[in-house]
């Protein structure tokens, strides 16, 4: 079995619920797995640390999963129409991998979170594709052959998956973007395995 990264973080649940449905996608193609990872919050108070394994949820990512995987899903909530900071702190302790071009030729796809419909769903893909076109990745989207694209009236993108998560971020995913979601995991685990053969 290769795994796929998914990798993500989440503050009220949604992106993980995201996440889940990815992994579902990833896993309905042969000889694929997901391994999901998260990141600690990041924290005002510089000397502050979380303890190394979360309470609850997906362990912390290392350097070591992006290294071993064979593809990757980032997903994160919006901040502003970008990604959120634990994410981008994370991608920055990458240097590393970027140095050595170590994910370099590695598919991988996005999924985000907003509360508002236009609140920067297609900008915060985009901006999470940045650092992984640096590492010489392989972006992959959503063809329309989804045809949820089409007609969804919530999240779905053809940049990645996305949600409308409400003023509360407690709306549920709609069908739609479970598909969607799924979608895009099974995309990205059968580009994988193309690469691979
Ligand atoms: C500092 C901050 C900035 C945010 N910026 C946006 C924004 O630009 N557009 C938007 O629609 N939602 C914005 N939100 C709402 C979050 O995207 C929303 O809470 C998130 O999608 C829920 O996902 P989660 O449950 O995975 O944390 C913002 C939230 C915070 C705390």
């Amino acid at each position: 079995m290769a795994d796929i990264l998914v990798l993500y973080y989440s503050r009220y649940g949604a992106t993980a619920a995201m996440a889940q449905q990815v992994a579902r996608g990833i896993g309905e193609v042969d000889g694929m797995q997901a391994r999901l990872r998260t990141v600690p919050a990041v924290s005002t108070v510089c000397e502050a640390t979380e303890d190394s394994i979360p309470e609850q949820g997906s362990p912390y990512a290392t350097l070591d999963d992006l290294r071993e995987c064979a593809g990757l899903a980032l997903g994160s909530p919006t901040r502003f129409g970008n990604m959120a900071a634990p994410l981008k702190y994370f991608i920055d302790t990458t240097g590393s991998l970027w140095l050595g071009a170590e994910l370099a030729g590695k598919p991988a796809a996005l999924f985000t979170s907003t509360s508002s419909l236009h609140g920067g769903q297609e900008t915060t893909l985009l901006s999470m594709m940045l650092p992984l076109l640096h590492h010489g990745m392989l972006l992959v989207g959503i063809p329309y052959s989804e045809t949820d694209l089409l007609h969804t009236e919530a999240g779905g993108t053809p940049y990645g998956a996305s949600h409308l998560a409400g003023t509360d971020s407690d709306k549920p995913l709609t069908d739609a973007e479970q598909r969607l979601c799924r979608a895009l995991g099974r995309h990205l685990a059968e580009t994988a395995a193309k690469l691979a053969a």
